[in-house]
């Protein structure tokens, strides 16, 4: 491992979940340095001031942005957040058309300024717009790819944690598929140490769980963000945290698994469309691991997924 000096961060688009990107990065020093960019000036330049006002407190880090594209010059990485985000109900499917049109229309821009950044998509529907945007640009697969499944595996995770009575950093359970309403948990995989999650018995004199109960968790978890979006018009801060631990794992050449979404070829059937499974992440981009065995149920979910999403990318393309 060798992480990249004098890291760049691009956050484009700066509303709450670019700015968002944009803090949990400088809280967590993800990136040495961080642009936010966005067309509407105003806002671009008021964020960046609210974040670099903070700077005593976020370390080595520093913040620049606004509305020209040259923030984004030098690049290592560039997580793109521009774009309609979901009202109350809606769907993220339902943004495609008008997202797949502006991350079209930015990406040559962007490849002009940063053409050896590892680009992550986040905007929604953030798998359809990856493939899009990965045969437009002929960009590699491994350095185009979406924030996926990263954010529905830590709702995942936190729930399992809570009802088992461990610390999160001891489930192992990864959420596959589309970042979206097709998407399941790999269960087949999931562990709390080392033991299958349908034998644990929790500490606290908790039943174990049951079939029914990790159905219902995945439907929570499916759900999530509809309940946030319902409540504060928005999800923000876990989408945050997460790019940001995405933007780590390729700036510090971590090697890290985690379930991005790439453009998958000959993957337990699918081919040519992007979808989330736990993949290697270091600063050459990112590789899913071939070696994950699904179930048969697994599989069907799987290629469900992949067949719902590939008629809306079939949909937009030119
Ligand atoms: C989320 O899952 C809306 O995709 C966004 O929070």
């Amino acid at each position: 491992m060798s992480a990249i000096e004098n890291s760049k961060l691009t956050v484009v688009g700066a509303g709450a979940v670019g700015s968002s990107v944009a803090y949990a990065s400088l809280i967590r020093g993800s990136a040495r340095h961080v642009a936010l960019y966005d067309i509407a000036t105003e806002k671009a330049e008021a964020e960046v001031l609210d974040l670099a006002h903070g700077a005593q407190f976020t370390g080595s880090s520093d913040i620049i942005g606004g509305s020209d594209i040259s923030v984004a010059e030098g690049s290592h990485v560039v997580v793109i957040t521009a774009g309609a985000k979901q009202k109350p109900g809606q769907t993220r499917i339902e943004l495609a058309g008008v997202n797949a049109n502006i991350i079209a229309s930015m990406m040559p821009q962007l490849l002009e300024v940063a053409p050896d950044a590892t680009y992550v998509i986040v905007t929604n529907p953030c798998d359809v717009l990856t493939v899009l945007a990965q045969e437009a640009t002929g960009l590699p697969s491994e350095r185009i790819f979406a924030s996926g499944t990263v954010l529905d595996t830590s709702r995942l995770r936190w729930k399992i944690a809570r009802r088992a009575g461990v610390s999160i950093s001891s489930v192992h359970a990864y959420i596959v598929g589309e970042h979206g309403d097709t998407e399941f948990p790999l269960w087949s995989h999931a562990t709390i140490g080392t033991v299958p999650i349908l034998d644990w018995v929790p500490l606290d004199g908790q039943p174990k769980f049951t079939a029914e109960e990790l159905d219902q968790i995945a439907v929570d978890v499916r759900d999530a963000a509809y309940k946030v979006i319902q409540g504060k018009g928005a999800t923000n801060y876990a989408i945050g945290l997460s790019s940001a631990r995405i933007v780590e794992a390729i700036l510090r050449d971590e090697d890290a698994v985690l379930p991005v979404s790439t453009v998958l070829r000959d993957f337990h059937g699918v081919d040519g469309m992007a979808l989330s499974v736990p993949s290697v992440v270091n600063r050459r981009g990112a590789f899913p691991v071939r070696e994950i065995e699904f179930s048969e149920r697994e599989l069907e979910l799987f290629q469900h997924s992949a067949s719902a999403l590939s008629e809306v990318a079939a949909s937009l393309r030119p």
